[in-house]
């Protein structure tokens, strides 16, 4: 079997050392002759870098490994670019959840005005990505997971329409893994699904065993009385924050009852509950900061003391090898069914063939096959449309330099009251996001 040659571009994320752990074990489906890492923080990235590169002798050694800043030095011989990058990194994250909030209205990574910030900042840095892996290694595939998803990948759509790059989200894999044990079934690959929608923005519309058994009675039953809570839970989604958001579904399930939501609506269908429930001065950023950000680092430094990761509690990030499923699926063209963030091209018959929104698609070697979605109600249709708005017109806003379209985006946004407070909102972000963003006239 052909041997890949991976970069993961943001090795300094704290899901660097979980992936490469999710990779080792599954070299025998994919396997990996090269791994590298590329970042723009350089001191961030060492400190993963080479505890990464201690796992890697000891458990692989040979995986050939190296991380660099160096544009060619990374992108040049690589088969598959994985990219979850976060420009701005977590202090740009505190402020996106904050400000908003500093106003009465959602403060969250990629939802409602901070979402459509981290947008700003995203876009460019993304293309860059793309443009460094075409010019040093233009047979790549680029598998981007970066945030804020729906608004980067309608960004790749109107300024890199041809370029071979994968948009992907994990929300609806933990969520599936959830009702898969609601179910009792040992794997959520045992459920056929039909799922539309926008990124953080959509819905379950059936729910099938293998034999065509309908589980959503089952599924609907359970969410209506403890929303996705269950027992064991996903490997991913495990602080208490995201346990009432688990639990917050049956009311968002409540609002349609004919199909199952993504977690993600409850900011758009109940921003005022949300407000009312965050602190204001310790946000989502700050429960990061202090958790996952200090374990990680904290283990990798261990891991370098002690020049072994022996002992380690470093876990493997195993939700994740849905990358490894969506990279199977390009090398191998495996022809797996997986929900992916394209542009509707009338899989959606009633919604906009340019809006990018994430449905179920073939994936082979030539890339996703979108499948057919049909019509969808007017509630969703509805919502969607003033979503998307959102979606295009901040990109637009970034492509254009344009204020008047980026307010009009933060006016549309269902968590913002008025044109008023979005225009408050823009200012202070504006401001916040100096060096970041293009500047506006
Ligand atoms: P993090 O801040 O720990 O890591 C991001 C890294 O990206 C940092 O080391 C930073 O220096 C680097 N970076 C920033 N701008 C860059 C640029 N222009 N070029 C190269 N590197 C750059 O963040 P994290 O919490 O580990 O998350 C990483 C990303 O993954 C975020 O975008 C997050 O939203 C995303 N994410 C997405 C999903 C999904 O479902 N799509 C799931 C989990 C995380
Ligand atoms: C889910 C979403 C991701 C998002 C993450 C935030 O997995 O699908 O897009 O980045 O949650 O998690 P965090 O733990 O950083 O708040
Ligand atoms: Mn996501």
């Amino acid at each position: 079997m052909k041997k890949f040659s991976i970069l993961i571009a943001g090795g300094g994320s704290t899901f660097t050392p979980g992936i490469i752990l999710m990779l080792l074990d599954n070299l025998e489906q994919f396997p990996i002759r090269q791994i590298k890492m590329y970042d723009n923080d350089a001191e961030r990235q060492a400190k993963i870098g080479d505890a990464c590169a201690i796992l890697l002798k000891e458990r692989a050694p040979e995986i050939e490994f190296s991380y660099s800043t160096k544009p060619e030095e990374a992108f040049t011989d690589i088969d598959f670019v994985m990219a979850h990058i976060r420009v701005g990194k977590y202090p740009m994250r505190e402020l996106d959840e904050k400000i908003p909030l500093k106003h009465g209205v959602v403060g969250q990574e990629t939802c409602g005005p901070g979402g459509v910030a981290y947008g700003m900042r995203s876009i460019g840095g993304v293309i860059d990505l793309i443009n460094h892996m075409e010019k040093y290694s233009p047979n790549a595939w680029m598998l981007n997971y970066s945030n804020p998803a729906a608004i980067v990948a309608e960004a790749t759509r109107r300024l890199k329409p041809n370029s071979k790059v994968l948009n992907i989200c994990d929300m609806p894999i933990g969520i599936e893994v959830r009702m898969a044990e609601i179910l009792g079934l040992n794997s959520r690959k045992d459920m056929d699904i039909m799922y539309y929608g926008l990124n953080h923005f959509g819905w379950w519309k059936s729910i099938k065993d293998k034999a065509g058994n309908d589980l959503m009675p089952a599924l609907k039953e359970h969410v209506a009385k403890y929303g996705y809570v269950e027992k064991k839970g996903d490997s991913q989604h495990t602080d208490a924050s995201w346990c009432d958001t688990f639990a917050k579904a049956k009311d968002v399930f409540a609002v349609d009852p004919t199909t199952l939501p993504n977690t993600y609506l409850k900011y758009y269908l109940f921003p005022d509950y949300v407000v009312e429930h965050s602190n204001k001065e310790y946000t989502r950023a700050n429960e990061v900061m202090d958790g996952r950000e200090k374990f990680v680092f904290g283990e990798c430094d261990k891991i370098v003391k002690n020049k072994t990761s022996n002992n380690t509690e470093l876990h493997i990030d195993e939700h994740a090898s849905y990358i490894v499923d969506l990279a199977r699926a390009i090398a191998f063209n495996t022809k797996e069914k997986m929900l992916l963030i394209v542009e509707n091209n009338g899989a959606i018959v009633n919604f906009d063939p340019t809006a990018m929104v994430e449905i179920p698609c073939i994936v082979g070697n030539a890339g996703p096959e979108p499948l057919v979605v049909g019509a969808i109600p007017q509630f969703q249709k509805g919502l969607m449309e003033q979503q998307v708005s959102v979606e295009k017109l901040t990109v637009e806003a970034w492509i254009e330099g344009s204020y008047q379209k980026l307010w009009q985006a933060l006016t549309m946004s269902k968590t913002v009251p008025s044109a008023s407070v979005a225009k408050a909102i823009l200012d202070d972000l504006i401001e916040a996001n100096k060096g970041y963003w293009p500047i506006l006239k």
